[in-house]
């Protein structure tokens, strides 16, 4: 609500704790009220890791470090005018003491022990949240083995075809709208085997008829979003599995306002990839080779550790440095690189993933150099703040008359691996151009001017 401040310009109101114009004060961005259930599919390392660390945050035992949302300021204005107000100060964000969060998986365990399995947080932490974790238990899962090899799970949904699991789904989802006033679903889910876009996607049409006969090219992730979309309910895809990134689901997202984004959060080494490449490539440095390896020994690392599945994973982590890199552009540079990924499972480290970069790099008159990069970082620590500015800006999207209906919202990338862009559009991988999009797109809903780094008005 917009109120008068005694002081400030004529032209300005404060919106929230910000002093702003009253163009940004006209928007109509409804507030976020009441509570936001936050549906998550996989109650695994990165979606407890988040459900634990909201809670630790809401009680004061630990800060959002890693969030944008939570943390992150936004320049609004010019640079003298030096206004940087916290981004949820400035867009109304869900606050974090309104999440109610449920979620489905194929394992019975309540989140505190799902957590405790994990091991990515200490013991002492989980005890102190225990009372909330446990209350926080599985609905069972839609799945099939056929599309996640490696593991075997009983707390699944019967049902006679894929269509009347969908329902089910969709009944879970209508129960829990009952309790809360908004909801968001995240797939947190283990990464399925490659699939590719099958005629079955092309319209609704044919997507239903599909579930009907069981068609084996609709995978469970692309059940729970179907089931989202037809409730209106955003989602985001935090795998690389084939889930949203269909016509089918883009038009289910834009008839029914539910904004969709994905795939498959940038963690640890892509993200390092997406600030190392945009820094050669804007000094026209050239690279010969780029060699990635992984060690870790979560769930997700012995999932991956079968070839289907580690092929979807494969063919996300592939595209950024070919996006970034424009070798059609700029053959000189980067036309002959060669990009080589493994990832391998390697148990005793668990979630405490270590990724190795070797970088071919050559400058002036083509003389080579190298660059390595030996990154120690904790898989799902990294995930679980993305995982939650993922659903913030979910909510935000569907409570915002320009992004509510447009489908993907593209000015997501800044969290995703693979981002997906308007059918015939590259994606935008370098996280620079990400984070101005992302902010510039957080001005423009609001009426605020975008900040375009020109700034020659300083010097008139
Ligand atoms: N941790 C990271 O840094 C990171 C980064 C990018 C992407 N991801 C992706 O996020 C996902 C989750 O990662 P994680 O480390 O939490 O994995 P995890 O194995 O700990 O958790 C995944 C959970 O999903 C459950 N599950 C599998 N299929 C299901 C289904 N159909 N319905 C409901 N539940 C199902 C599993 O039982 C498991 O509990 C993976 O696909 C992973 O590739 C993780």
């Amino acid at each position: 609500m917009a109120t008068k401040r005694k002081g400030g310009k004529k032209s300005q109101v404060v919106v929230g704790k910000v002093l702003v114009s009253k163009k940004t004060a006209a928007t109509k961005v409804e507030p976020a009220k009441g509570k936001l259930g936050v549906m998550v599919v996989g109650l695994g390392a990165v979606a407890t890791t988040m459900i634990a660390g909201v809670e630790a945050i809401r009680r004061g035992l630990a800060k959002p470090v890693g969030s944008l949302t939570q943390m992150g300021t936004i320049r609004l204005g010019k640079r003298t005018d030096n206004k940087s107000p916290f981004i949820k100060d400035f867009v109304p964000l869900a606050d974090l003491k309104d999440i109610v969060f449920t979620g489905w998986d194929i394992f019975e365990d309540n989140v505190y022990e799902a957590a405790a399995h994990a091991a990515v947080l200490k013991p002492e932490m989980l005890k102190k949240l225990k009372p909330y974790l446990q209350k926080i238990k599985p609905m069972p899962a839609v799945f099939d083995q056929y599309y996640v090899k490696r593991l075997e799970g009983k707390h699944v949904k019967k049902g006679k075809n894929k269509r009347d699991l969908a329902e089910q789904l969709r009944a879970d989802i209508r129960a829990f709208k009952k309790k809360v006033d908004r909801v968001v679903m995240i797939w947190a889910a283990s990464t399925e085997i490659f699939l590719e876009p099958k005629p079955v996607h092309r319209t609704i049409e044919a997507f239903e008829k599909g579930l009907e006969k069981n068609d084996r090219a609709i995978a469970p992730s692309q059940i729970y979003a179907y089931a989202a979309l037809k409730e209106g309910v955003p989602f985001a895809n935090g795998a690389p599995n084939l889930t949203v990134d269909l016509p089918v689901m883009i038009e289910l997202s834009k008839q029914n306002a539910a904004p969709i984004c994905g795939k498959d959060f940038k963690t640890g080494q892509t993200f390092m990839k997406t600030v190392l490449a945009p820094a050669f490539k804007a000094r026209m440095i050239g690279v010969s080779g780029w060699f990635s390896t992984n060690i870790l020994g979560n769930r997700d690392g012995e999932v991956l550790d079968e070839p289907q599945s580690f092929k979807t994973k494969e063919e996300s982590k592939l595209g950024s440095l070919e996006y970034i890199f424009q070798p059609e552009i700029y053959p000189d540079l980067y036309k002959d690189i060669y990009h080589k990924i493994r990832i391998n499972y390697y148990p005793p480290r668990g979630d405490e993933k270590e990724a190795w970069d070797n970088i071919d790099i050559f400058g002036w008159l083509g003389y080579p150099m190298q660059l390595k990069v030996n990154f120690l970082c904790r898989d799902s620590i990294l995930a679980a703040p993305i995982a939650l500015d993922l659903v913030l800006f979910l909510d935000l999207a569907k409570r915002a008359p320009e992004l509510r209906s447009i489908g993907i919202q593209e000015w997501l990338s800044f969290y995703l691996k693979s981002p997906q862009s308007a059918p015939g559009l590259y994606p935008e991988h370098d996280l620079f151009i990400q984070s101005m999009k992302l902010k510039n797109t957080l001005r423009h809903i609001m009426g605020a001017d975008l900040v375009t780094h020109l700034g020659l008005d300083y010097y008139d």
